[in-house]
């Protein structure tokens, strides 16, 4: 009996309600144009699991572009396109930054274990075994009277139903190995299991290829990784299996697991990245040279790997810091980025951090380079000592106000 996802597709507690007037419209722009149109993949996987969803992929079969065409003259927004693989992104006419993906139906093939595919449009049966799980490859019809139709040949829905990751042929992994992070990724992020026909494919001949990727394909799957709740059991399951190991990567080390979902207090005024957050609760415990070997072989930003080395830094200053005041504190601690701290106070709940982080690094002293020239004081590099040490006693409590301020800037410059 053919299922009709009809009722999810209208349940606002699934779909909020202008991502269903905006559905509403691509179905019936496609259907005036007679082509068939459907929304695929993950979509279809989280409105069957029952979970709010928002991320649209719309495949259609026939000219992707041209139906973007219309859609931006009828509804406005603008259409970002590909010409070789047939695919076009709209940025909707909203004030938000969103956008939906529009891609031509197609099938890929792979020259060569590991590299990217060719792509050949083709039909949406086509489309659906191109993918990686069969929890994948579900497609809901978009189009005319057909809105709502679940279309499922290889039977998704059973495996979703038994919360079963299984790849649709034995050559999966090694035409694409970062599959292996995806299987990973699903199966702690829905408490699923790989499949064991599947879990055996993970194995020396697919990490053979997979120690062959790009690093920068590698690292988009770290950082996939950090955007998900289970970030810490995902890299448990890659380390059982022997996944880290292909590359020498460390693992994560457990007791930082709850801290990966913190958000930063606001008065920290750090901004919340999660993902260069996970990674340096994940390397702050390396060598710096790992992060120098990490950073060449995975395409580490220079954010990033600069963070790095300065939360390793940190964390070995943290001893010789223990007992110094607050200046010494900060004018050590603003040589490094406040992620870096942040990490650091998250992982070692060292007071210090915090002060800084919220306090010590916006106190200064009232005094300014002007000042010292209106004293007559020739500019150079005494200005510096002469203002750090004005700084220095603000953080040290040693001076509280301007009068007593304007003594100690007597004393220092006897004027
Ligand atoms: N896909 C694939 N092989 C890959 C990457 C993607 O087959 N290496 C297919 C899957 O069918 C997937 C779809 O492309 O459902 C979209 O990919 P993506 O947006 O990465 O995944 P989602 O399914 O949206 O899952 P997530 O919730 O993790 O974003």
């Amino acid at each position: 009996m053919k299922k009709d996802l009809r009722d999810f597709m209208l349940d606002p507690n699934l779909i909020p309600p202008a991502k269903q007037i905006l559905l509403s419209d691509i179905a019936a722009q496609s259907a005036s144009m007679k082509m068939s149109c459907y929304l695929v993949g993950g979509f279809v996987r989280d409105l069957l699991l029952q979970k709010p969803v928002n991320d649209f992929d719309v495949v259609v079969e026939g000219n992707a572009i041209e139906l973007g065409d219309e859609l931006v003259r009828k509804y406005g927004g603008k259409l970002t396109v590909h010409r070789k693989f047939g695919t076009a992104i709209w940025f909707l006419p909203s004030e938000t930054s969103e956008t939906l993906d529009l891609i031509a139906a197609r099938s890929e093939t792979y020259k060569q274990a590991g590299a990217l595919p060719t792509v050949k449009l083709a039909a949406i049966e086509d489309d659906i075994s191109r993918r990686d799980f069969t929890i994948n490859t579900m497609a809901v019809r978009l189009d005319g009277e057909n809105f709502g139709e679940l279309i499922d040949l290889l039977d998704g829905q059973d495996d979703l139903a038994q919360g079963i990751v299984r790849v649709l042929h034995p050559r999966s992994f090694m035409d694409d190995p970062t599959r292996i992070f995806r299987a990973v990724r699903y199966e702690q992020r829905y408490g699923f299991k790989i499949d064991a026909d599947t879990l055996k494919l993970i194995n020396p001949e697919s990490f053979d290829v997979l120690s062959k990727l790009s690093g920068e394909r590698i690292r988009h799957e770290f950082d996939l990784i950090f955007e998900e709740e289970n970030a810490a059991l995902m890299f448990s399951r890659l380390k059982e299996l022997g996944v880290l190991d292909v590359f020498n990567l460390p693992e994560f080390n457990l007791s930082h697991s709850g801290l990966l979902n913190s958000e930063p207090p606001i008065e920290f005024g750090v901004s919340a990245d999660r993902v260069l957050l996970g990674y340096l609760l994940w390397l702050m415990d390396s060598s710096k040279d790992l992060i120098h070997t990490l950073s060449k072989r995975f395409d580490f930003t220079f954010e990033l790997t600069a963070a790095s080395l300065a939360a390793i830094q940190l964390k070995k200053d943290l001893i010789s810091f223990k007992d110094s005041k607050p200046s010494a504190w900060t004018f050590h601690l603003e040589r490094f980025s406040l992620i870096s701290i942040y990490a650091l106070w998250l992982a070692t709940n060292e007071s210090a951090l915090k002060e800084f982080l919220v306090k010590w690094q916006h106190i200064k002293s009232n005094v300014t380079g002007d000042d010292l020239k209106a004293r007559g004081i020739a500019p150079g590099p005494r200005y510096k000592e002469i203002l750090s040490q004005l700084r220095a006693a603000r953080l040290d409590g040693e001076v509280e106000n301007a009068a007593d301020e304007e003594k100690l800037l007597q004393k220092l410059t006897g004027k």
